[in-house]
């Protein structure tokens, strides 16, 4: 295996993708490279339209090119269909097709969660709560509520999706096994003091769950473990979607701990 990779996006100078794929092949021995291409939106078609001629064997996606690319493959997973986004170009047989991995990042960590939470609560009714909606129904999760701060996004979602919208103001009168915030609430910078909910009405027992990884542990985080609620943190989803684009495009898997420990690292 040889080749080049890469992710095109919008700013780019966040991203620990690099990072994260060239550790992957340096592991595996892996004659390739994974660059980062920051593109503005308006040279996304002649880019995607030469891709065809260029040595790429896979790109990742990010914010804002997830729709605007889909109209330049041939073909995408039905997830990737479900979710109106994808964030993974790889081949397939000559085609090139689209995946939305963000969706196996965002469950990987849910998995094997005994038993599965039998509901959900998603803060925020943006891409990322889409990603959310699809993989919380892939996963069997019965019960699934939205709730976001323009409540006609959230109903507009729970009317496509079929699942139940509720009041912005409403939310912590609910009782959900999981809350998911999807919102950039506790994010660092101006966010990082927020949460999205009260610290003294996590319901007993539930799993709170925070998309956002910069910060590693957010307010909402910090709150929930301290009156016993489980946690996960946004990293795990981002190292689990690159997890699933690492082995969409070499067909093996990355060590998952390794490759934690890079991104732990590379967080500081
Ligand atoms: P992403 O693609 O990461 O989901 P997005 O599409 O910009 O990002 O969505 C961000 C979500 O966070 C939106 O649902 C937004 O609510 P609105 O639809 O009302 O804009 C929500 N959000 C952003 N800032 C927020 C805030 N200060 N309080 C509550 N929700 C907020």
């Amino acid at each position: 295996m040889s080749g080049l990779y890469g992710i095109i996006g919008w700013p780019l100078g966040h991203t620990m993708s690099p990072t994260l794929h060239n550790w992957g092949f340096r592991q595996s021995g892996a004659d390739a490279a994974y660059a980062a291409y920051p593109l503005e939106p308006d040279q996304i078609p002649d880019f995607m339209r030469r891709v065809r001629d260029e040595p790429f064997l896979g790109l990742s996606v990010t914010i804002p090119h997830k729709r605007t690319v889909m109209e330049f493959l041939d073909h995408m997973t039905d997830r990737a269909v479900r979710v109106g986004a994808v964030n993974t170009l790889y081949w397939d047989e000559g085609k090139l097709c689209g995946e939305n991995t963000d969706v196996l990042g965002l469950i990987a960590p849910l998995r094997h969660m005994q038993p599965l939470p039998a509901s959900a609560m998603i803060l925020g009714a943006g891409g990322a709560a889409r990603a959310a909606v699809v993989g919380f129904k892939e996963l069997g999760i019965a019960d699934i509520a939205i709730a976001n701060r323009t409540g006609e996004k959230a109903e507009a979602l729970a009317e496509e999706f079929s699942i139940r919208a509720v009041a912005w103001e409403s939310r912590m009168e609910e009782e959900p096994a999981l809350i998911c915030n999807t919102t950039p609430l506790g994010m660092s910078g101006t966010m990082e003091t927020f949460s999205p909910w009260d610290a003294k009405r996590f319901p007993a027992g539930c799993t709170v769950y925070d998309i956002v990884y910069n910060p590693l542990e957010t307010r909402l985080l910090r709150e929930a473990a301290a009156v016993g609620c489980g946690t996960v943190s946004g990293l795990e989803m981002f190292l689990h979607q690159g997890l699933a684009q690492f082995r969409l495009w070499t067909g093996k898997d990355m060590d998952e701990a390794g490759a934690r420990a890079l991104l732990l690292c590379a967080l500081g």
